[in-house]
């Protein structure tokens, strides 16, 4: 069995697109199994620039089978335009296939997603306004609708008229919001559904079937570790699970079926959203690493919040995944920098903390302890071979990984492919 999985170890934009589409070269499938089209990703491939949201990045590669898994959440306008944006490329798209058991985003999850966040006031989540929250608190409440419901006209009424008549009682009394048309909704959502009839299919079967003939599968992570319900910084997570654990859930796979775990780093933190985040830089620092690494969100535009990098974060992150790899990203928007900052340890209260704690009111209130490196000051982007990075780049990586207990496996040095040094085998 050959399988990887690769997913973010801080708050997303790690720059997994990049990573994943290396790795989808070597695979056979790529499959996306939390998220939906919050996420976004850049890949560059042949001079050019792919914003891919939903789409698993194997798209850009002919013959890969690329699966969008039971546990993504699908916009269907959204995957119909991204698909007739890939057309318009001439990148073939007829090896997608989106599970019959995904749910589906309705215009109610959007509008709602923007009433909660605009009620939250400056308590707001800062969500991407997709949708997703609420699409995945239908999923557990039973009341939402999959891709299979949305193939049958009779099945998909009955549940729309139902879910919209509690949604418009919503608008109506608690938000004081225009009610929408359940005529209207249905024969939008009629017409997406013929559309994306040639992309259903049982993918937990599929991939099963492809496993057991000895493919290799890519598993795609969106968003990141401490964006995960369960394990981030919650409540200013996304509302699915992108670690590693979540791909058994996700695309229909046992956990002894998840073979190598790569965790993608980026060589400094960003966070876009709110939430606590204890190496925060809000000073020139902070602004220079925005301006160089041109932080500014995918799906949404925000500027990111940026910061020095955070090794606890990466270390939990590395436990969490049981990461067999660290994939090192963006180290040359450190290029500039004189001196360079790794958080090593928390103090919270005065006392050297081990984990990251659970209760934001203590996370904020905790106190970074750094340790200082010297920096390289020298362009590194035509670097092609480890050794040939400057010592004080090495010493900075070398010191992360001790941290981690996590090998570097591949270190990344600009945008495109060639840019990337591989100091490992994945697919075993
Ligand atoms: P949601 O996923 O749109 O509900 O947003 C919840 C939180 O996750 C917000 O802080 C978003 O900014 C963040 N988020 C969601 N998707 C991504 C992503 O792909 N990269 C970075 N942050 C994300």
């Amino acid at each position: 069995m050959s399988s990887v999985v690769v997913v973010g170890t801080q708050w997303g934009d790690e720059g997994k697109g990049k990573v994943v589409d290396y790795l989808a070269e070597q695979a056979d499938l790529v499959v996306r199994y939390s998220g939906g089209s919050n996420a976004g990703h850049t890949v560059v491939a042949n001079n050019k620039t792919y914003k891919l949201h939903l789409l698993p990045s194997g798209i850009l590669y002919p013959n890969k089978l690329c699966i969008v898994g039971n546990g993504v959440v699908i916009d269907p306008e959204k995957v119909l335009e991204e698909i007739a944006n890939m057309k318009a490329q001439h990148v073939d798209t007829s090896n997608l296939r989106i599970s019959t058991r995904a749910h589906v985003i309705l215009p109610y999850h959007k509008i709602l997603d923007e009433l909660q966040e605009n009620d939250l006031g400056d308590k707001k989540i800062g969500t991407t306004k997709k949708g997703i929250g609420p699409c995945y608190a239908d999923k557990a409440t039973r009341t939402g609708i999959r891709i299979c419901d949305l193939m049958d006209k009779e099945v998909f009424l009955e549940k729309l008229t139902t879910n919209l008549a509690y949604k418009n009682r919503l608008f109506k009394n608690m938000y004081n919001a225009p009610e929408l048309d359940l005529d209207t909704v249905y024969q939008q959502y009629l017409v997406f559904a013929e559309q994306l009839r040639p992309y259903v299919a049982d993918t937990g079967s599929l991939l099963q079937e492809n496993i057991s003939v000895g493919k290799k599968t890519l598993f795609e992570g969106a968003q990141a570790s401490f964006l995960d319900l369960d394990h981030g910084t919650y409540p200013y997570v996304t509302s699915s699970n992108p670690i590693a654990g979540g791909v058994c859930t996700g695309a229909g796979v046992a956990p002894k079926q998840v073979g190598t775990a790569v965790g993608v780093v980026k060589a400094y933190s960003t966070r876009v959203g709110e939430g606590p985040f204890v190496t925060e830089l809000l000073d020139e620092t902070g602004h220079h690493i925005r301006e160089r690494g041109h932080e500014y969100g995918t799906t949404t535009g925000r500027p990111r919040r940026c910061g020095w990098l955070d090794a606890c974060v990466v270390r939990y992150a590395a436990q969490l995944n049981g990461l067999d790899y660290l994939a090192i990203t963006r180290l040359d928007i450190l290029d500039e920098l004189a001196t360079l900052k790794i958080c090593v340890g928390y103090k919270l209260n005065g006392e050297l903390i081990k984990h990251i704690p659970a209760s934001l009111k203590e996370l904020a209130a905790c106190e970074p302890i750094y340790e200082e490196f010297a920096g390289w000051q020298q362009d590194i982007t035509n670097v092609r071979a480890y050794k040939d990075l400057p010592e004080n780049a090495k010493r900075y990586l070398e010191r992360l990984s001790e941290i981690t207990q996590t090998p570097l496996g591949i270190v990344s040095v600009g945008p495109s492919r060639e840019q990337t040094m591989i100091m490992c085998e994945l697919f075993k």
